[in-house]
């Protein structure tokens, strides 16, 4: 089947090229989580030196459950956007309590967590408890789009539903953590928004943008009004 031979490839393509990053030598929740918090905002090349003095000062969610406040933002300093720093300690405090100190494995528990919106809780979902949820983030859409020329504005909240339902669709239950961690380096380092490398891309024989040399058409998104 066509979908099967996509996800074949896909993962193929990712277990050959992905990038040797700190966080993915691990599927400790806990360290996929302040990955991806760090990850929000902030530059792959830059949240690496920060992701290790995070974690080696706080190596458990008891610690930094624990932390001083003010020795925590002074670790966060320079990645900015402290009020991450301040829900990662809520959070922490909440897994505590609420979850006997061990981080939730279900979606919903893990999107009721402070500072978790639905694409960190997909990410942590798919990587660290291998569930097949998507992460859907600017990069998804851009990928997802051209790959089935969807025209859905990307500008637009209920666009999301959208590119969810085709990554429902389109996720292994085998690997949904290396199915969205590689999309998430396609889409920045191939199918990039101007001028994709679409002589390196795995999923150009599926691609629809690519066999109708229509890449600059997708995805679609609607300029944000001019204020007067
Ligand atoms: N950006 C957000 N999450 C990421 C991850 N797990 N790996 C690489 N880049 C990311």
């Amino acid at each position: 089947k066509q979908i099967e031979e996509l996800q074949t490839n896909f993962i193929a393509w990712y277990q050959k090229k992905r990038r040797n990053l700190p966080w993915r030598q691990s599927r400790d929740p806990y360290f996929i989580w302040i990955s991806e918090i760090m990850l929000q905002q902030t530059r792959v090349e830059t949240v690496i030196a920060y992701f290790y003095r995070f974690t080696e000062k706080y190596p458990t969610i008891e610690a930094l459950a624990k932390s001083d406040e003010q020795e925590l933002l002074k670790v966060w300093e320079g990645l900015g956007y402290y009020s991450r720093a301040r829900n990662l300690k809520k959070a922490a405090q909440q897994i505590m309590t609420e979850f006997g100190g061990v981080f939730p494995n279900e979606i919903e528990a893990i999107r009721s967590l402070k500072g978790i919106g639905p694409y960190t809780a997909g990410a942590i979902a798919s990587i660290a408890f291998q569930r097949a949820e998507p992460a859907i983030d600017g990069n998804a859409m851009r990928v997802i789009s051209r790959l089935y020329g969807i025209d859905a504005d990307i500008a637009k909240p209920a666009s999301r539903n959208v590119f969810d339902a085709v990554l429902r669709q389109l996720i292994p239950v085998e690997a949904p953590g290396d199915f969205n961690q590689a999309l998430m380096d396609l889409g920045s380092g191939v199918c990039t928004p101007k001028k994709p490398v679409c002589t390196n891309c795995p999923l150009k024989n599926f691609c629809f943008a690519y066999q109708t040399q229509q890449q600059d058409r997708f995805p679609v998104k609607t300029k944000a009004a001019k204020p007067k």
